[in-house]
């Protein structure tokens, strides 16, 4: 089989002059041949293998290039990169790789073309393409990678406890491109999986997050959530979503799953947003259920301040896993926290309920709906039905809401500094009293959001404090 078409990029000509010139072989390798093979759209990274110095190579192809490109090299891997129009290409040795337990820096040593694909992680991503010149093209997959892309399935090229073993990463990377990919992993890997969960804990946090990520932004989340609960690997990764699990039963009264419908939450969500972001509030919007959890007699299963108590939980977990405590562990905590407030209205929307959701929620409001509306799981087709509905009324309201009020980043319509002036005061407690009544009286609906009436208000309050106008000189 010829594959001539998959390198239709100016960059392997260079590579294949650069190879002859050097005398050595060289190959593309890895996830370009099995994106082109999928049809994944143009690759942004290349892998090429040289049976040599893959930083000779690379320094080779930057001089024949016309920008003459700077190449990185990675001296402690033996690894190069050089940048060339829109696409980013590393180049590495081949290697025969053996790993010690408990660490992840293999001893390397020199190889040929199989020891390199022999040790890769799976048996679609182990394809090489040669860009020797006699044999420009031709593949070489002696894994049968081919035929498990057709059969969609993910597979070790060698015993996955011995794959799996030298980079604990790649139990999380089989779930990871069954996820994305819509894959299977074979049985024996699934199993290999299951029994070396534990390995996984060698494994940089960072490293982890890449992957989870990859599994959330996939076109049905869930796949891979079930994956890793399934093979043990989520208790080392999120115990707080297995602590989610199970259904108990006091005197008759059941609560749901919260692991299950959580799951569900992430896939609704992702059908409307490719926000990671948001997808992390939905994956997290419960977590605070396990440590509230409580029975009683008379009202049965309560949560009560899960909401709270989950944004706490969403600052420790980002911490743990060494994610961005920033902006966006911000956003996910706030919808989290919020996460209760929009079923409140589903019932029974008011102006004034809505008004006070815009105003807390800010700019969030939207994704906070987009949240909400995913965590309608009911089965019941009637209360589905009237959730939406009345979602869809709280969505109307807010814009109605939002063009008359402008509650939405509300700025008081009074600042503290007109009612120092109105009534000659030095700051102090009565102008919070002042404002934060003209903030309710907007939220309640009982005045606009507009200065003359806020004005009006802030006199009738004043007398009530016993302020005095001051008089103008
Ligand atoms: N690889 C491996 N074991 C790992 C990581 C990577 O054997 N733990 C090999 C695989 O052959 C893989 C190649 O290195 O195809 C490149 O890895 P990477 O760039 O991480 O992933 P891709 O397969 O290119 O996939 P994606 O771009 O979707 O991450």
């Amino acid at each position: 089989m010829n594959y001539k078409t998959a390198l239709q990029h100016p960059i392997f000509s260079k590579i294949s002059e650069a190879a002859a010139s050097l005398q050595l072989d060289a190959y593309a390798i890895g996830g370009f041949v099995r994106d082109f093979i999928l049809e994944r759209g143009d690759a942004k990274d290349i892998d090429i293998v040289a049976i040599g110095s893959g930083i000779e190579l690379a320094k080779k192809v930057a001089s024949l290039l016309p920008n003459k490109p700077k190449v990185k090299v990675f001296k402690t891997y033996g690894t190069a990169m050089l940048r060339y129009q829109d696409i980013e290409i590393e180049f590495v040795g081949a290697r025969k790789e053996s790993y010690i337990e408990n660490s992840r820096n293999p001893i390397v040593e020199n190889g040929t073309l199989e020891d390199d694909q022999n040790r890769r992680d799976f048996t679609i991503n182990a394809m090489a393409i040669s860009l020797n010149q006699e044999r420009y093209g031709d593949i070489l997959d002696p894994f049968n990678g081919i035929d498990d892309l057709r059969n969609k399935i993910i597979k070790t090229p060698l015993n996955p406890d011995i794959t799996y073993s030298d980079d604990p990463l790649r139990m999380l990377r089989a779930i990871r491109f069954a996820t994305q990919l819509n894959f299977t992993i074979e049985a024996e890997s699934l199993a290999s999986i299951s029994k070396n969960h534990q390995r996984i804990t060698i494994i940089t946090n960072e490293r982890i997050v890449t992957e989870l990520h990859k599994i959330m932004e996939s076109e049905q989340p869930s796949k891979g959530f079930l994956l890793l609960e399934k093979t043990g690997l989520l208790k080392h990764i999120l115990p707080e979503l297995i602590a989610l699990k199970g259904i108990e039963e006091i005197e008759g009264q059941r609560h749901k799953d919260n692991f299950y419908h959580t799951l569900e939450v992430l896939d609704n969500i992702s059908n409307h947003t490719d926000n990671l972001w948001l997808r992390w509030a939905a994956l997290l919007h419960d977590i605070g259920k396990a440590p509230t959890k409580k029975f009683h007699k008379t009202i049965g299963w309560t949560f009560h301040g899960h909401e709270f108590e989950g944004s706490k939980m969403v600052y420790k977990l980002f911490k743990r896993l060494k994610m961005p405590l920033n902006d966006k562990m911000k956003y996910v905590q706030k919808l989290v926290f919020m996460s209760s407030r929009p079923i409140a209205l589903a019932d029974y929307v008011t102006d004034s309920a809505v008004r006070r959701l815009v105003f807390d929620a800010g700019d969030f409001v939207d994704d906070l709906m987009t949240l909400c509306e995913a965590d309608i799981t009911t089965k019941n087709p009637k209360k589905f039905k009237k959730y939406h509905h009345n979602f869809q009324l709280v969505r109307e309201k807010i814009e109605e809401v939002e063009a008359r009020d402008h509650i939405r980043n509300f700025q008081p319509p009074i600042s503290g500094e007109d009612i120092m002036t109105t009534f000659n005061l030095s700051p102090s407690r009565e102008i919070g009293i002042i404002k934060e009544r003209i903030k309710e009286a907007v939220l309640e609906g009982e005045i606009p959001n507009q200065y003359e009436a806020a004005y009006e208000m802030m006199l009738k309050e004043g007398e009530k404090l016993g302020l005095k106008v001051a008089t103008k000189s």
